[in-house]
């Protein structure tokens, strides 16, 4: 082999690598309102249904369900678990924003959630 041959040979390799190491830390992805939001019209569309129980199950259950690591400390297991929790939840995920744990929500979760809360945190 060439040596300038080697050298794209080495560089292709490593573009290679970085490339697949770059790509490898897959975030989970965005939970949105299944029901389209119109912009502009208000926040009566975040439901529980809709988007509060799958944000929970994604990003808060694989700590804080039954047998998991942080069940002792709140467990989730429908919506009268957040209710009766609102005030908890509310500040350790929107006001300290130290849950959950690696800070994964994303502005437009944040925004859904607190809406939800606003919204008196219909089903
Ligand atoms: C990786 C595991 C993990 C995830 C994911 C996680 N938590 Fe936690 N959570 C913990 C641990 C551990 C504690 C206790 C230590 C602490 O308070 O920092 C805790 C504490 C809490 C508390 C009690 C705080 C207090 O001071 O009363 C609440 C409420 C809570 N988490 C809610 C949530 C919510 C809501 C989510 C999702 C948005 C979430 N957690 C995601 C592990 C987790």
């Amino acid at each position: 082999m060439k040596t300038n041959q080697r050298f794209i040979y080495i560089a292709l390799v490593l573009f290679y690598v970085l490339l697949s190491i770059s790509c490898s830390k897959r975030q989970a992805d965005e939970i949105v309102p299944q029901t389209p939001v119109t912009p502009g019209v208000g926040t009566s569309t975040v439901t529980y249904t809709n988007f509060t129980e799958a944000l929970i199950q994604t990003k808060c259950a694989g700590c804080h369900t039954a047998g998991r690591s942080a069940a002792a400390i709140w467990t989730f297991n429908g919506i009268a678990s957040i209710t009766s929790n609102e005030a908890r939840i509310r500040r350790v995920v929107l006001e300290t924003r130290s849950m959950p744990i690696g800070n994964s929500l994303t502005a437009a979760e944040l925004t859904s959630l607190r809406e939800w809360f606003d919204n008196n945190m219909p089903n």
